[in-house]
Formats: structure tokens, C-alpha cells, sequence
């Protein structure tokens, strides 16, 4: 399997690669060299050699260079404060033989990694002392590699074979694109291969202008909102939601108005009742989050229909489309809408991984040099190297081959896990199998909490998200969240098992 795993014996490596060993393999990048050394004083009566001791000294006291760093070579630093290199040999003495400083030979002068703890400036170590951290976040973090934690992904070996070489080429010799700014909304080559994308496998109705690369699904939604929102404005979300549009809008000062969700997708006519003046909707109608409903023609057509009337807006996310399993996909709903009143928003997080940090929003005309401009307050331009890499890989082939094997990976995944729990927590548990997407929903048997679960998971080393965190005001469900994407199936299958076990006991089994 893939480098990118981050549990089998190869996956690791990418942990590392982000990691300690990186952290203990340059843990001498050279900062002294970039320290702010000031040139000596003249005018100073104290000889030149002792300005330079003293100015070494403080650095080491204050902490500005910690233990172990290398000082920069005599020649260096003598031609940095200007003075000859026989002061900084003389200085450098002077700090070794109090202990300030050790020496290799021939590899250089180091600052001291235990310095005697009353020569520390124990005033500046204070100050610098970090706050508290704050409260434990008592839910599972989106950064825990366990099973079965969401939105992780796999790269299978032919793909992260095609990456290596793809990001190779990239790299191999900067151009303008990369030595320069480039255009905000992302390189043509690029929002080109994505319309041509969007227009055959989701009915997206676009030209390749009206496309803008962004760093993925969550910039996007900020994009929008900054542009067509005020603080203070009733939006709708889905109830239950995804939490990080909730939390996003929250942040941006919107007033949420939650709508809840049947096996149609959102209910519209509930969100006429209760808000029918709300400026924008943001919805998944082709795979419903958290649930996986796909929504009905009818509630897509009221849903259009009330944007219409009342010049409110949708933002479509889009985020898993790629990986269906089974029946034919409903086309995007953006590929219904002749009002220009849908954000199609879509990313590369889900379909290649979620480190990738790349993804793309499709304005509908009157809106797309207002997205521009906003994109490019907000940070500038995205990064060159990985768009001519993900250009590339869409354009030779790649993506559609990657998403067609990974296809059925993912779908072998999904019925490892459906098969562990009907087999092992079987009247425990009524699990949804999901013709689309990277999670299922395991529905808990009345009494069993699924919060108590989470907690029951987490300490036995499983991530099992609780389904009733992302109600608002619907009557939760109790159930479990379990990503499936991330993990291949000899992993899911014991895992399953543990979970099973954890589920059984919580029912009091
Ligand atoms: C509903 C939903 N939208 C979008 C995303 C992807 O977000 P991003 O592209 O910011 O990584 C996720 C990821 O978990 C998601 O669950």
C-alpha cells in the first residue's frame, strides 16, 4: 500500500517525515547565522574582542540561541560585526572556557545544551513562559490516524508512484510561474483540466474563468461568505451539519439558522417556516454530512426555487463526490441552477489526500472578480508547485484512473467494516452501507450512548465519532461515524472487532 497510509510499516514514514526524526535530523539548520548580530562600537573603549564576547553572551542568556546551535565560524561572524576574525577567536575563548559554549572539532563552536541555571535570564525565560494550554477538547482530534477517524485517505502504489515522479519534474528547476506572482484564481492549465472535469462527471455548468483554486473546501466557504454575507445575516445549515461550515459561519458572526434533514436532504418547506428570509444556504446534496442522503429532485428544485425568490444564495459542497459505489450519481445541483445563484464548491482534500490543500469553487458570473479580489486579500495566490503537479496528474489521465481504483479500494473498505459490526455487534448496531462517500453511519440500539462510546473508543485506541455532536436543535441520533476511506481492510477487520467489543460493553453486554 501507500507511503501516505501513516499506519502500515511504510506509512509511517510519512508520520516521520512531519515529525520528530525531521525535527532530530536538522536540529542545526544554521539559525545563528540569521541571528541579528549588530556591528561593534568604535567609538566603545571597551576592546573589540569583549563586544563581541558580550554579544554572544546575551544571545546565549536570553535564549534568542538555545542550546546546541551552532555559533556562525569566526570568519563569518568577524565579517558580519566587522572586526578581525582574531576578536571572535578571542571571544569565543572566553565563552568555552566559562561554559557558555562547546567545541567539535571540525565541526564548529555549539552553544551549550545545559547552561548553569543561574546564569539563565530567568526574567526573559519567564515572559516567554507559554499560557496553559486551553481546556482539553473533549472530541477526537481530526489529526488522530487511528481507526476509523473521518477524512483520511489512501494513496494506492501506482498513484503515490505517479506523485513522486509528477512532483519530481515539478521541482526539478523553479520557472516563472514559481520565481514570480501568478494569477489569483490558479494557473489556466489547471482551471482548465477542472472544468472540463466538472462538465462531464458532475454536470457543472461552467467555463474555465469561472473556476478559482482555492486551499480547499473550508477556504472556499469562507471566500463566499466574506463576499456575500454580513455579520448578523440568518443562513441555513443542515441539522445535523457539517461542524466546520457551522463553527466557520459562527466565527463570521452569521446567525445560523439550523434545518433539519430527512431521507429527502433538507427540508425545505421547514426552512421557509422558520427562515425564509435567511441570505444563503449551505448544503451536500449529493451526499448529505453526516447522514449520506442524497437530496431528492423535488427538494433541489424548492431549494433553487426559494433562492430565487428571494435573491438568497446556495453554496453546494461537493466534497466527496468522487468515490460513488453504486447506482448513478445525481448530477450537481449548480448543473440545475439557470438564476447564477450557486457556489459549486469541490476540493482535492477527499479525492487525493487531505495534506494536499487544494481545491476549487466555481463562481456563477456576476460573482467571479469579487471571488478573485477576495481570494487575493486573503492569500494572494495558491501555491505554484502543487498546482502544476495536480495539473499534470489530471491532465496525463492520472485522477480519473486513481479515482476509478480507488473506487473500489474504498468500496472493500466499506464492506470490511459494515461486515465486522453486523458480524460482531450484529442487534447492536443498524449500519447504513452508503452507496457513496468515505464514513458510514452506525445507527446505536436504543440506550446505548454514543458519546459514551467515543469515550469508550478513544481509550481503547479507536476513533468513533458521536453522530448527536452534529445536531443544533433536531432531536439527535445516537450513533457512531466511522471513516472507512483512511484504512485498508486488514486493518478494518480486527479493528471492527474492538469496536464491536467496546459497543457490546456499552450496552452492558
Ligand atoms: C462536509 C465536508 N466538506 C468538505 C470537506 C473537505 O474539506 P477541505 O477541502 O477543507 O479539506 C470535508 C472533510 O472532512 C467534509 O466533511
Amino acid at each position: 500500500l501507500s507511503t501516505l497510509t501513516g499506519h502500515s510499516g511504510k506509512g509511517s514514514q510519512h508520520a516521520r517525515r512531519g515529525g520528530r526524526a525531521a525535527a532530530a535530523r536538522h536540529d542545526n539548520p544554521g539559525w545563528a547565522n540569521l541571528y541579528d548580530w549588530r556591528p561593534v562600537d568604535r567609538r566603545d573603549a571597551a576592546p573589540l574582542s569583549h563586544q563581541v564576547y558580550l554579544q554572544v553572551r546575551a544571545a546565549i542568556l536570553s535564549r534568542g540561541l538555545t542550546g546546541g546551535s551552532r555559533l556562525p565560524s569566526s570568519r563569518v561572524l568577524a565579517s558580519t560585526l566587522g572586526v578581525a576574525r582574531m576578536s571572535v577567536v578571542a571571544a569565543y575563548e572566553q565563552l568555552l572556557a566559562e561554559g557558555y559554549v562547546t567545541a567539535r572539532t571540525g565541526s564548529g563552536t555549539f552553544v551549550s545544551a545545559e547552561l548553569p541555571e543561574d546564569i539563565i535570564d530567568r526574567g526573559a525565560a519567564r515572559r516567554r513562559r507559554r499560557p496553559a494550554p486551553a481546556a482539553v477538547p473533549d472530541q477526537p482530534s481530526y489529526a488522530d490516524a487511528r481507526p476509523f477517524n473521518m477524512g483520511r485517505t489512501l494513496l494506492d502504489g501506482r498513484s503515490a508512484a505517479t506523485w513522486r515522479r509528477l512532483m519530481r519534474q515539478a521541482a526539478r528547476w523553479p520557472g516563472p510561474q514559481d520565481t514570480g506572482y501568478s494569477d489569483a484564481s490558479g494557473f489556466p492549465i489547471l482551471r482548465d483540466a477542472i472544468c472540463r472535469y466538472l462538465q462531464a462527471a458532475r454536470a457543472v455548468r461552467c467555463e474555465p474563468d469561472q473556476i478559482i483554486i482555492t486551499a480547499g473546501t473550508q477556504h472556499a466557504t469562507d471566500i463566499a461568505t466574506r463576499v456575500l454575507l454580513r455579520p448578523g445575516d440568518p443562513v441555513w445549515i443542515e441539522d445535523p451539519g457539517y461542524p466546520l461550515t457551522r463553527d466557520m459561519l459562527a466565527a463570521a458572526g452569521m446567525r445560523l439558522c439550523p434545518v433539519a434533514v430527512d431521507e429527502h436532504g433538507l427540508q425545505v418547506a421547514a426552512g421557509l417556516r422558520t427562515a425564509h428570509r435567511a441570505r444563503a444556504a449551505f448544503v451536500t446534496p449529493s451526499h448529505q454530512y453526516p447522514l449520506g442522503v442524497v437530496m431528492s429532485m423535488a427538494r433541489r428544485l424548492e431549494l433553487l426555487a426559494w433562492a430565487r425568490d428571494h435573491d438568497a444564495w446556495i453554496i453546494e459542497d461537493d466534497f466527496a463526490s468522487e468515490f460513488r459505489y453504486s447506482g448513478r450519481p445525481l448530477a450537481s445541483l449548480q448543473g440545475l441552477d439557470d438564476g447564477d445563484r450557486v457556489v459549486y464548491v469541490g476540493t482535492f482534500n477527499k479525492a487525493l489526500f487531505p495534506g494536499l490543500r487544494l481545491g476549487y469553487m466555481v463562481a456563477p458570473w456576476p460573482l467571479q472578480r469579487a471571488f478573485v479580489a477576495a481570494r487575493c486579500l486573503m492569500d494572494r495566490q495558491p501555491p505554484s508547485l502543487i498546482q502544476s503537479v495536480v495539473a499534470e496528474f489530471l491532465c496525463q489521465g492520472h485522477f480519473s484512473s486513481h479515482i476509478r481504483r480507488m473506487r473500489q479500494q474504498y468500496r472493500a473498505q466499506r464492506d470490511a467494516l459494515a461486515d465486522g459490526l453486523a458480524r460482531h455487534a450484529g442487534g447492536l448496531v443498524g449500519v447504513d452501507r452508503p452507496d457513496q462517500g468515505m464514513h458510514l453511519v452506525a445507527g446505536l440500539r436504543a440506550g446505548i450512548r454514543d458519546l459514551a462510546v467515543e469515550r469508550a473508543a478513544g481509550a481503547g485506541g479507536l476513533v468513533a465519532r458521536a453522530l448527536s455532536r452534529t445536531y443544533v436543535t433536531a432531536r439527535p441520533q445516537q450513533g457512531l461515524m466511522l471513516g472507512f476511506s483512511g484504512y485498508p481492510a486488514h486493518v478494518i477487520g480486527p479493528a471492527a472487532m474492538r469496536l464491536a467489543k467496546i459497543i457490546r460493553a456499552s450496552a452492558g453486554g
